[in-house]
């Protein structure tokens, strides 16, 4: 049986008081929740605080990004030790927003992927097409090569444990977001893509989240399609709101 997974990507928002100041807003909202497992993913500088903000409750902390190398001359990037030892057990790897604009290929992201296991990370895997890709219908195609690249050569025990987040591009950040039967079609097709690389086994135990101007109107209807287990949740994921989102049914 799988647990729901909602997780808040905060992006480029919140310095280290904004941060906290949010942390304590939603802390007691989320709390008693066991049925679904809450991870907030605030910007690197925020995450040691984050960590210590949170101990004791049911929220755990993610970093939203992290390098492949163990260190080195990497200016500006930050090491999976390093997010390790911050007290983080998630990462997200593979954003759209990191493939657009930061040039992250489906080949950096297995890197990553790799990476994040061999320190004890659990990868949250951004997949997802743009727009036009949708109208010219490769859709599955493209997701599934995704899901291919960014998992080749993970054990199969380590797979089980990843998250992955389809995250339709022409979704975020627009208000628009994909109705729970496209959805539910995506996030089916990359358990199928899982179970034919590395067993039924597997892909029966891999999360697969919705992303994509989640809210909480929206939230309960998605997460209750047989391959849907929780959200990536960005904007919705700054506000008290985010608590609805958690406690969706
Ligand atoms: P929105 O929820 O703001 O559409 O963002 C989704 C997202 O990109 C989460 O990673």
């Amino acid at each position: 049986m799988r647990k729901t997974i909602v997780a808040g990507n905060w992006k480029m928002n919140k310095t280290p008081k904004e941060a906290l100041e949010l942390i304590e807003t939603l802390k007691p909202l989320v709390a008693g929740n066991d049925k679904t497992e809450v991870v907030f993913c605030p910007p690197f500088v925020d995450l040691l605080l984050a960590v210590e903000a949170t101990k004791g409750t049911n929220i755990k902390i993610g970093a939203q990004n992290m390098y492949c190398a163990e260190s080195g001359a990497y200016t500006g990037e930050v090491s999976p030790a390093m997010v390790k030892e911050c007290g983080c057990e998630y990462v997200i790897l593979g954003h759209s927003e990191r493939r657009a604009y930061f040039g992250e290929t489906n080949e950096l992201v297995n890197a990553k992927v790799k990476k994040a296991f061999e320190h004890g990370l659990t990868p949250i895997i951004c997949v997802g097409e743009k727009l036009e890709e949708r109208e010219q219908g490769i859709t599955i195609d493209l997701v599934r090569m995704q899901v291919k690249i960014a998992l080749k050569d993970v054990d199969p025990e380590n797979v089980k444990k990843a998250v992955i987040a389809y995250e339709p591009i022409w979704a975020i950040g627009t208000g628009k977001t994909a109705t729970s039967v496209q959805a539910e079609e995506v996030c089916c097709a990359i358990r199928q893509v899982v179970a034919e690389v590395f067993g039924q086994e597997v892909a029966d135990e891999i999360r697969v989240q919705y992303g994509g101007s989640v809210n909480a109107g929206n939230a309960a209807e998605l997460f209750a399609m047989p391959n849907i287990d929780g959200g990536l949740v960005g904007g919705a994921s700054l506000k008290a709101d985010f608590a609805k989102i958690v406690n969706y049914d």
